[in-house]
């Protein structure tokens, strides 16, 4: 099992060499690949240092290449890289894409994203390795490897939704950031920052699906008794747009002056949607306290509770009733 791995995380390697070097080295690669992470802002440094590449627009050149060095069927199936028909023809699973290699805490390869270049509605804006013997999505955080020492010094982690959002953010000099990809986050995936920090920031995308991922994000970030903070951006901005067009000075003072805690952040959030709604203004505490009652340190407890009770009018001694309440169910 062992050797099996390591031969999966090898032919992996490979496909992120091949795709770098068709993507740099290449006629087609530069004319499309290339010009496409130009036009997204990213620098030949940047490219190089997230391993970006490009996998070439026909059917199997790339599954024959690697078949052709040695590499077996058997890994290049197993790591999605190659799929299979029931004609027994091969085709490569990310044909005419984009390439991100997704690394492991220790920088191995793991498997890859890989974006279509056009913007085909029809077709999945990106395309991901399947879950594998070496690839657990929901145990994996994109950008880990480069952002731990920074996590580390910094004491802190932002936590996007998208590869482009960690690699623009790195390009402006902000390399303590990861991303979920896209999945709801998991237990998992917040273990592996809680070992090298206790504060995280959550940066979601300004529409409603991001802040919805925000809002599940917190609770979870809570119970692993992490402090939580939430920049939000502008509609239709996400870090990546909003990184491409502010100055790196800007983007550090908009993330320090956005930063707001995770209480103030989900009370505007659930008091906008209950309105003067009695029924839902109820509704909206009763959340509200059991994001609270997910914190395990009793002093940080009672600080939110009073933070509550502020910022929804409500007195603390319901708050604390509903909290005991909460706790009983629970135990
Ligand atoms: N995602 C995915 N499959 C899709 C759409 C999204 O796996 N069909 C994941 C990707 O990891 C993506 C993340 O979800 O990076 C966030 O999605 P989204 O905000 O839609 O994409 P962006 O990262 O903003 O990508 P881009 O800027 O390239 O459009
Ligand atoms: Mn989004
Ligand atoms: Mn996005
Ligand atoms: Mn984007
Ligand atoms: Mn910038």
């Amino acid at each position: 099992k062992a050797n099996e791995k390591e031969s999966m995380y090898l032919v992996s390697e490979f496909a992120r060499d091949y795709f770098k070097n068709t993507l740099l080295k290449t006629d087609e690669g530069k004319a499309i690949g290339l010009s496409y992470f130009k036009e997204r802002g990213f620098t030949l440094e940047t490219i190089e240092k997230f391993q970006l590449g490009f996998s070439p627009d026909s059917w199997d050149v790339f599954s024959k290449e690697a078949l052709g060095k040695g590499y077996q069927l058997e890994f290049l199936e197993k790591t999605g890289l190659t799929i299979k028909r029931e004609d027994g023809s091969l085709f490569d699973r990310f044909k005419g894409r984009v390439m991100f290699p997704i690394h492991s805490m220790s920088g191995r390869v793991l498997g890859f994203g890989g974006r279509i270049l056009t913007n085909d509605k029809k077709a999945a804006k990106y395309l991901n390795s399947p879950e594998s013997d070496i690839y657990h999505k929901s145990k994996v955080l994109y950008g880990i490897y480069h952002a731990k020492q920074a996590i580390a010094k910094l004491d802190n982690c932002y936590l996007v939704e998208g590869y482009t959002d960690v690699i623009q953010f790195n390009q402006s000099g902000i390399e303590n950031v990861v991303a979920s990809s896209g999945t709801a986050l998991t237990p998992d995936q917040i273990r592996l920052v809680s070992r090298l920090t206790n504060n995280m920031t959550v940066l979601f995308d300004g529409d409603a699906a991001g802040m919805r991922a925000a809002v599940r994000g917190i609770d979870l970030i809570l119970e692993a008794g992490m402090n939580v903070k939430v920049v939000t951006f502008p509609d239709g901005d996400d870090p990546d747009s909003f990184a491409k067009k502010t100055s790196n000075d800007e983007l550090k003072i908009y993330l320090q002056e956005q930063a707001i805690d995770f209480i103030q952040f989900k009370a505007n959030l659930i008091m906008n949607e209950a309105k003067n709604d009695p029924i839902k203004k109820a509704e909206a505490i009763r959340d509200m306290v059991n994001s609270i009652a997910k914190i395990s340190d009793r002093i940080k407890r009672e600080i939110y509770i009073q933070e509550c009770s502020r910022i929804m009018d409500i007195s603390e001694e319901v708050l604390f009733n509903t909290l005991a309440q909460i706790s009983k169910k629970e135990v």
